[in-house]
């Protein structure tokens, strides 16, 4: 199975949620999902309501001591294994540094430790070592998009984001634009559609997730939509999203395998990478970077 980042530097616009039904879903079927919360925030790691993790207890853990991801996960009450968030990772830029062994961090946790199960990433609202690191250790990138008037404009900061990171990771990074909190009352939302359906095509999920009262109000009880409220218009949304995401492949361990990116070198010719190549990634990654925070993409 494939791990998906669930990523837009816009805030607001449903990664937590979409994050948050998916792994219900997956782990309803089976699946043992591993959700890793990426947001200092930790909005997600609440909405689990899991008992709150001390930083070194956190994703904290693994950039501070090199920790397991293994020995971070824990229990939540929906099921599935959260790697939970804490304040802390609000450090990670200023204490670590953007270099390549920060940024491949979760990515190389993930493939030391041979993870075969779906893994979601739900990021945060910014461009940062943790959302660059998320795509860098993700097969496919999820990106919500909100049908609210600033929609396309985050969707054109994304397309220039990946656009910068694909020069460093040197391959295009699977996507799917998922639009959320659509209203088809609202002509808004349709000329959002309308419009994100011409510029990115097939990239668009077919799956619209609706403005839904129980979506909004299912993690006040710590459930996912289809605990809180199972025959709703949100579970059913939810429902198709995972379906439309699984029989196009987007979530399957083959894409995986397909992609030539640096985290797929095997672990033995990867301790070998020379000095040279080392330096010449480092360089890489500061230039994407650059390119991202300076917005000099075209796009
Ligand atoms: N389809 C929907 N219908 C109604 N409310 C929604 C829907 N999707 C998300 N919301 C609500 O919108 C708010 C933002 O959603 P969410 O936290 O998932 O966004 P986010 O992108 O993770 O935010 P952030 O960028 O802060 O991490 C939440 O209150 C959530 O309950
Ligand atoms: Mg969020």
């Amino acid at each position: 199975m494939a791990r998906i980042a669930v990523f837009n530097q816009k805030g607001g616009v449903g990664k937590t949620t979409t994050t948050l039904n998916l792994a219900g879903l997956l782990s309803r079927r089976a699946a043992d999902p591993l959700v890793i919360d990426l947001d200092p925030q930790a909005h997600l790691t609440g909405v689990c309501a899991v008992a709150a993790p001390r930083a070194e207890s956190s994703l904290y853990g693994l950039y501070a001591h090199g920790a397991q991801l293994s020995s971070l996960q824990c229990m939540t009450s929906n099921g599935w294994r959260l790697v939970p968030s804490h304040l802390d990772l609000s450090k990670v830029d200023t204490q670590f540094g953007k270099g390549p062994s920060v940024l491949y961090r979760l990515s190389r946790a993930l493939d030391r430790e041979a993870e075969q199960n779906p893994v979601l990433m739900d990021a945060c609202p910014m461009l940062g070592v943790l959302s660059l690191s998320s795509v860098f250790a993700a097969d496919g990138v999820l990106i919500p998009i909100s049908a609210d008037y600033l929609a396309l404009k985050g969707a054109l900061q994304m397309e220039r984001t990946l656009k910068a990171l694909e020069q460093v990771l040197k391959r295009r990074v699977p996507r799917r634009y998922l639009i959320t909190r659509y209203d088809a009352r609202r002509r808004m939302s349709v000329d959002i559609e309308r419009q994100l359906r011409e510029r990115y095509g097939n990239e668009v999920c077919a799956t619209r997730i609706a403005e839904n009262v129980s979506l909004a109000e299912s993690p006040a009880s710590h459930r996912d939509v289809f605990a809180h409220a199972p025959s709703s218009r949100g579970a059913r949304d939810y429902a198709d999203l995972l379906e439309e995401l699984v029989g196009a492949g987007f979530l399957q361990s083959h894409l995986r395998d397909a992609k030539p990116s640096l985290r797929n070198v095997p672990a033995g010719a990867r301790t070998a990478l020379s000095a040279g190549r080392e330096t010449a990634v480092r360089r890489q990654v500061a230039a994407g970077l650059h390119l991202v925070h300076s917005g000099r993409t075209g796009g």
